[in-house]
């Protein structure tokens, strides 16, 4: 793995952007997999403020909650379109459908959109128990897109996006960690204290179920993205 650690989430971001823009000349129908949360949130914002054309190109969400649809403020698509797609649109955006009334077949479709458009980089945050994705501790490191319900630690840690904790899905789809491993490039960014334990284990900790990260050693190209918080306990 290759370790960048930086000042703070804003210098993060144009890192990551750099590596995007990497990318692009490479390739500028490239595959980029996408990633929520408060993290890449300054990825973003240097995306949207870069000169970056990303209408050749295709993004595929990691996760989505199920029973949210695509026009619920908390839900990943409308995020996505907030934070990105309203900016810098891509020539197809594909994330699991939190509305879908049929779940396996919902499963099935994503599982197609991601034969059909391989992964070329993928952009990851890290939860506090060490989860990509919505890959929580104890996931067998060879699923592809299933749906997890949630562990009450990440139900809390997401709280804070909605109004109480009631209100947080139990369940979402997201792409397995089988499906994470097979994308080409991997760069994973992680800000704060609250992350510097998961952090450690991911790096430095065995490759174990307990904490889905760490299976990331295995990746031949992996770009782990730090603040100094972060990085405080390697
Ligand atoms: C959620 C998302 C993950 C994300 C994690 C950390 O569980 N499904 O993709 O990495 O939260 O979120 P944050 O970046 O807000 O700390």
């Amino acid at each position: 793995m290759k370790i960048i650690v930086v000042k703070d989430d804003k210098q993060g971001g144009q890192a990551a952007c750099e590596l995007f823009k990497k990318e692009l000349e490479q390739k500028n129908d490239a595959v980029f997999g996408l990633a929520t949360g408060s993290t890449p949130i300054s990825t973003y914002e240097a995306l949207v403020h870069s000169n970056l054309d990303f209408n050749n190109s295709i993004s595929v969400n990691l996760d989505e909650y199920v029973g949210l649809s695509s026009d619920h403020p908390q839900s990943y698509n409308y995020y996505m379109q907030e934070h990105l797609f309203r900016y810098k649109p891509f020539r197809e955006s594909y994330l699991p459908n939190g509305g879908a009334t049929d779940e396996e077949r919902e499963i099935s479709r994503y599982n197609a959109i991601l034969e059909k458009n391989p992964i070329d980089l993928q952009l990851l945050g890290i939860g506090r128990n060490g989860h990509i994705g919505f890959n929580e501790p104890g996931t067998d490191f060879d699923l592809k897109t299933h749906k997890v319900e949630l562990t009450e630690s990440t139900i809390a840690a997401n709280a804070r996006f909605f109004n109480n904790s009631q209100d947080v899905p139990r369940y979402a789809y997201s792409m397995g960690i089988g499906s994470i491993l097979k994308s080409k490039k991997i760069i994973l960014e992680a800000f704060g204290n609250s992350k510097a334990e998961a952090i450690k284990n991911m790096i430095e900790g065995p490759v174990t179920q307990e904490c889905p990260a760490s299976v990331l050693q295995r990746h031949p190209n992996v770009t782990v993205i730090l603040d100094e918080e972060a990085a405080q306990k390697l």
